[in-house]
């Protein structure tokens, strides 16, 4: 799905899903988990945050609004702010514009990967030890197609593709991928979502988010929680 909106759970019933937000949400989760976060509480409004937060008093409140800290919370979703020091042991209550939209949709299936290019090769070693069949969803931007996330998409379905029956979809991200990997970067940095990121003074993030296989994590979002 290259959007939450083509995403139907009527279609999916069983499936597991894997949703990738590469720039930022996603990566900057795995970057949690690899750092030893206790668990992720991905919500999708900031009041919903601030209610977690009563409960969780040593909780860290974390997330964007327009791609910036929100007022009062304690980290903002660039990765390199989720640092061991900041986060090992701790709750992090995360709300983003779009990567945790995409995950609480895709909470109905049966068991949610987090995705990003960082852990690419943990997830598709897992993937490809399982015989389940998988919806990967992309978060996009505000309900529209994002470069960065089908082409992270494509390289699960190129790496899969060995043993999986792609869907027309996937096959069309694969290709995409396979067209754009040379040369990944240069192609995300003219994509909207980065282009943005750069103009508020996160160039540095988007070339964070394109490196690959670099975290050995695969995060599971299940009942609401993300744990490592
Ligand atoms: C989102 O969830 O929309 C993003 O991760 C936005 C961002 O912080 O770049």
């Amino acid at each position: 799905c290259f959007t939450p909106n083509d995403f139907n759970y009527d279609e999916y019933i069983g499936y597991n899903a894997v949703v990738i937000d590469v720039l930022r949400a996603t990566t900057s989760i795995v970057t949690a988990c690899v750092n030893g976060c206790e668990r992720v509480i991905p919500v999708k409004t900031v009041e919903e945050a601030l209610e977690i937060k009563a409960k969780y008093p040593d909780a860290l409140l974390a997330g964007e609004r327009k791609g910036l800290l929100i007022p009062g919370f304690d980290l903002g979703n660039s990765p390199y702010e989720y640092t061991e020091e900041q986060v090992v042991g701790k709750t992090i209550i995360m709300t983003t514009t779009n990567g945790t939209l995409a995950l609480s949709k895709a909470a109905v299936a049966h068991r949610v990967y987090i995705l990003a290019f960082a852990n690419a090769a943990s997830v598709t070693k897992l993937l490809l030890n399982t015989q389940e069949d998988i919806v990967i969803l992309c978060a996009g931007s505000e309900g529209q197609f994002s470069l960065e996330d089908a082409l992270c998409a494509g390289l699960l379905a190129d790496r899969l593709s060995s043993k999986a029956i792609l869907s027309d979809t996937a096959a069309a991200a694969q290709a995409m991928y396979r067209d754009f990997a040379a040369d990944l970067l240069k192609k995300v940095a003219k994509s909207s979502h980065a282009q943005y990121l750069i103009s508020i003074g996160f160039a540095n993030d988007v070339a964070l988010c394109l490196e690959q296989d670099t975290l050995a994590v695969t995060p599971v979002f299940t009942n609401g929680v993300v744990t490592a």
